[in-house]
């Protein structure tokens, strides 16, 4: 039985691995709104090598952080073997070889979406990969490199299957679009059409309207959530609902002041006062439309500005 499938099958919504956001502490609060499976940052298949801090961080699962699987990326087929065989040791669910970031300075020399420039060295890469750890290993890419006119994804969907990759997950852009322009689920239908294997529909899924919408226009598995999660963690509850026949229920005020506190002190825990701070801001679509939000990025200690917020809300 695919292991995928079946955390799939219990619940079809993903939280999308995202660099610097989705730590430890956002996949507790995700996954305590309803996002069952996540994922880890990317990490280095050098840097895993290296035992580097970052690598070790990013690698540890806890006990309460399951199921997730950990993401490497990487341009060269031996060191990804040899992360991918060290990765195992975290006990994550799977392991995610990330074929889909558009970064220049990581695509360019090969890497994230880099693979898409050279399909048969990707699912040769993938193939080694599979045979060479007992977990089951996924894809995360894109459609393609672009702008082709017929995307590569629909063929190299049957070929990643065949070469023994257990799942993919489909950024419905190209590599040249980055994050701009509109993402085409119509490709990860294409794609869930030809393969068995569970494929994840992912790219601008914002709504539990639009999870219902992208799972019943692709056919796929699963849907990812990225973006979105990051102003409204809610979307996984809400999501769940809608999928369920529930009402959906959006987060009261007090519910939007409390998550902005717990992220607020989880990125300094994690980062330290100044940088944990920084990174805290960027969440603070949280806290909705009825809050004067420059006010609150102005403040000096975000967590005494909260207090006064409670105020402001109630
Ligand atoms: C800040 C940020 C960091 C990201 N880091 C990763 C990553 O580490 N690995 C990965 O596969 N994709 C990464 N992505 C891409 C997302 O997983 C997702 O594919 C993309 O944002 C499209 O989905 P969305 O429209 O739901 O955001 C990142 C995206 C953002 C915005």
């Amino acid at each position: 039985m695919n292991v995928v499938r079946q955390l799939l099958a219990a619940n079809p919504v993903v939280l999308a691995p995202m660099e610097a956001v989705t730590d430890a502490a956002f996949r507790r609060v995700c996954r305590g709104l309803g996002a069952s499976l996540c994922m880890t940052e990317f990490i280095g298949a050098e840097q895993i090598l290296a035992d580097s801090v970052i690598a070790r961080r990013r690698a540890a699962l806890a006990d309460d952080d399951r199921p997730t699987a950990i993401q490497i990326y990487g341009a060269n087929p031996d060191l990804l073997v040899a992360a991918a065989r060290s990765a195992e040791a975290a006990r994550p669910a799977f392991i995610d070889l990330n074929c889909g970031c558009w970064i220049p300075a990581i695509a360019r020399r090969g890497a994230g979406a880099g693979w898409l420039r050279d399909p048969a060295a990707m699912v040769e890469m993938a193939r080694r990969i599979a045979a060479a750890v007992a977990l089951p290993v996924t894809v995360k890419t894109r459609i393609g490199w672009g702008p082709e006119s017929e995307m590569p994804i629909a063929d190299l969907a049957p070929r990643l299957e065949d070469a023994g990759v257990a799942a993919l997950t489909i950024h419905c852009r190209t590599a040249a679009m980055g994050h701009r322009g509109p993402a085409d689920w119509s490709w990860a239908r294409r794609a869930q059409e030809r393969v068995t294997i569970p494929v994840i529909v992912n790219g601008d899924v914002t709504t539990a309207d639009d999870v219902a919408r992208a799972l019943a226009e692709t056919g796929c598995a699963g849907v990812m959530i990225g973006r979105a999660a990051i102003a409204h963690p809610w979307i996984f509850r809400e999501a769940r609902a809608r999928l369920a026949g529930r009402e959906v229920v959006p987060p009261t005020d007090a519910e939007r002041v409390a998550m902005f506190r717990v992220l607020t002190e989880a990125c300094v825990a994690t980062r330290g006062e100044r940088a944990g701070v920084a990174a805290a801001k960027r969440h603070i679509a949280v806290l909705g439309p009825r809050v004067d939000r420059t006010q609150v990025l102005r403040a000096r200690v975000l967590t005494e500005s909260l207090d006064a917020l409670q105020v402001l809300y109630v």
